[in-house]
């Protein structure tokens, strides 16, 4: 069916609590890694697609060109019709600072091409489609605590948002675009980390370990296996070669500052990502007194609490 008219879909960017850093086949976007994740309200990506005469992007009002998003849609289009189109990108946060708009940006591009082009895609086909744009992008097709392993490495949906009521907080240190995208980080990490191999075959053991923490509900398992996977995946990142050093020094300040928190008996852990943004992950008891803490190094207008948000979808059709 031919569409002429645009289609809006929103999706949410989710932070890793077990981590996805490595590719087992960088063609078809295959992480080496599964990882579990949760998916954060408030933040935002809106994509409205329509149909036009070349191909064009716009991301927050500017004429940008991305490889990423061309690659994408030349793949889809070897087996799907897909005319060219006009993509526009609004994110109400900072875009590839590590706070995973290109997760939330596939989302939201694969959710509103399945419907303006009326490809019928499921769920599972959309997550495994947005994976191959984003291997993080699969999992922010669906809402609450989510997974994505092998071997179809399509995301599933594992607790609904309400299941238990994490608070994401995140510190905003440095808003600029990172120097290294994950994609050739990921590839300069498996060529060259000495810790690389050992990281992958740890992976799965994290995760299952922390999928039945989850179940569990507890807090302090979950953190102790959250942050190891963070520590793990940030040893592989900084021993590569060239060194790929994403914190900044306030990074490090905000990890020390949760670490007191945790050890005082606040129910907090941290976690960071390719950036030097800081994700505090708790209860919802401990929230303000996180947020407070987090203001002192990087001022309250940098700080953004979350609940665990839901699901991509079509908003204008
Ligand atoms: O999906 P990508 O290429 O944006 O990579 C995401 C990598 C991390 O954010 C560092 C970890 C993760 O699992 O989200």
């Amino acid at each position: 069916m031919t569409a002429t008219n645009s289609t809006t879909a929103l999706a949410h960017p989710n932070i890793a609590l077990i981590k996805y850093w490595g590719k087992s086949n960088s063609d078809l976007n295959l992480p080496s890694t599964p990882s579990l994740s949760v998916t954060l309200s408030k933040l935002t990506t809106k994509t409205t697609v329509s149909t036009n005469e070349t191909d064009v992007l716009y991301i927050n009002g500017q004429s940008v060109q991305d490889e990423k998003i061309s690659n994408f849609l030349n793949s889809l289009r070897q087996i799907h019709a897909i005319k060219n189109i006009r993509i526009e990108t609004e994110n109400n946060f900072p875009t590839s600072a590590g706070l995973a708009s290109s997760a939330s940006g596939f989302a939201a591009l694969t959710t509103a091409l399945n419907s303006h082009f009326s490809l019928g895609f499921s769920k599972q086909q959309i997550s495994a489609i947005a994976r191959t744009g984003s291997a993080s992008a699969a999992r922010s097709i669906y809402g609450g605590f989510v997974g994505l392993q092998g071997p179809d490495w399509e995301a599933e949906p594992i607790f609904k948002p309400d299941y238990w009521p994490l608070r994401i907080v995140i510190a905003t240190i440095n808003t600029e675009k990172k120097k290294t995208g994950s994609s050739k980080g990921m590839e300069i990490t498996r060529l060259t980390s000495p810790f690389y191999q050992s990281w992958v075959s740890e992976a799965q053991k994290d995760f299952d370990e922390a999928l039945t923490a989850i179940r569990n509900r507890n807090f302090d398992k979950l953190a102790d296996l959250s942050e190891k996977s963070c520590l793990k995946m940030i040893a592989t990142m900084i021993s590569s070669d060239p060194p790929l050093i994403y914190w900044a020094p306030a990074t490090l300040a905000c990890i020390q500052l949760i670490r007191d928190l945790r050890n005082s008996g606040q129910a907090v852990f941290f976690t960071t990502d390719a950036g030097p943004q800081l994700k505090a992950i708790c209860l919802p008891e401990s929230e303000a007194k996180v947020m407070g803490s987090l203001a002192s190094v990087v001022g309250s207008e940098n700080i953004t609490s979350c609940e665990i948000g839901d699901e991509a979808k079509i908003i204008q059709n």
